[in-house]
């Protein structure tokens, strides 16, 4: 259904691969909502992905960009001035990614370059993007700038690696960079700490399938899906959110309020009951299959 929460307003959505993305959805919502948007995502990603596609159903560019890169971002921006006829209203960084957890690097054991591009793609491109659209004063005043982002900032999970520490940046910047393109432009930028999700980056995080089902039983709503994010999304690019910024919003059917649920008791007391390994006898080995 519609509300036209976003009639007139023009948007950037970074990060849309396939039809599973976060950043798809939101694409889809935000058009649904009368946005005019561009799209952006990396080279490879736009060759091997369904991007393109999508920017062909809604008549518009999928702009290509490794968001780690100044240059390319500042092209992306006055691309999308160029195409909109004027400044933009929203953006989307919708990006992750680890090389360590790609190659299985156990944390205290990561790679320190890898490391460095974890924290570069995942959380440092967020304010060069910020960086940019201010320099090229591409954001109309009470725009409004999301980032996606993960409990991990906050709380320890088993298997979330370095991307713990590229959310815990990300959130900062956006406080940090909220309080300086606030107090000059009136542009606002929050996070959206959104429930395990299974998509691409998703599936990267081991023991997804136990994650997804844990939280599931922790979160008395249940988890949100990616549908339900873009909705979330389309609401903090509206005008009804203007005063909203610097927050960290969770979006998780309220497990980031929870300790225990009877759904995930009932589920222990299972596994407690169980003969298999999982007990206090597992192996080394086993203890650290996902970290
Ligand atoms: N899936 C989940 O469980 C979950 C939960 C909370 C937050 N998030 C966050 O949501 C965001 C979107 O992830 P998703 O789950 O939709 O997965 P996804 O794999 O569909 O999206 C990740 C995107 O990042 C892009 N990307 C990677 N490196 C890039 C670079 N150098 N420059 C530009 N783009 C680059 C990829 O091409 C891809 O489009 C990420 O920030 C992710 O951490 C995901």
């Amino acid at each position: 259904m519609s509300y036209n929460l976003l009639k007139g307003k023009k948007g950037i959505i970074f990060g849309a691969l396939n039809s599973d993305s976060i950043a798809w959805k939101v694409a889809e919502r935000a058009v649904e909502e009368g946005a005019v948007i561009t799209l952006s995502n990396t080279a490879l990603a736009i060759r091997m992905g369904d991007v393109d596609k999508l920017a062909e159903r809604f008549n518009t560019e999928a702009i290509p960009a490794d968001a780690t890169n100044v240059e390319e971002l500042e092209h992306v921006f006055k691309r999308s001035m160029e195409i909109f006829g004027g400044k933009v209203d929203f953006v989307l960084h919708s990006i992750g990614m680890s090389p360590n957890v790609r190659k299985g690097k156990h944390y205290s054991e990561l790679d320190y370059v890898m490391f460095d591009k974890t924290l570069d793609i995942s959380a440092l491109s967020f304010h060069k993007m910020l960086h940019v659209a201010r320099k090229l004063d591409a954001i109309n005043e009470w725009g409004s700038v999301v980032a996606l982002s993960y409990i991990a900032a906050q709380r320890t999970l088993h298997g979330y690696n370095d991307m713990a520490d590229a959310k815990a940046l990300l959130e900062s910047i956006a406080r940090s960079f909220g309080y300086i393109y606030g107090r000059e432009r009136r542009v606002r930028i929050n996070t959206i700490s959104q429930s395990p999700t299974l998509t691409k980056a998703g599936s990267g995080i081991k023991g997804m399938d136990k994650l997804l089902d844990f939280s599931e039983r922790m979160s008395p709503l249940g988890n949100a899906d990616a549908l339900e994010c873009a909705n979330y999304c389309v609401t903090l690019f509206s005008d009804l959110t203007s005063k909203v910024t610097m927050q960290n919003l969770f979006h998780d059917g309220g497990f980031s309020s929870m300790a225990m649920s009877s759904r995930a008791l009932e589920q222990y007391e299972k596994g407690l009951g169980c003969d298999c390994n999982c007990g206090p006898s597992e192996s080394e080995e086993e203890k650290h299959k996902y970290d």
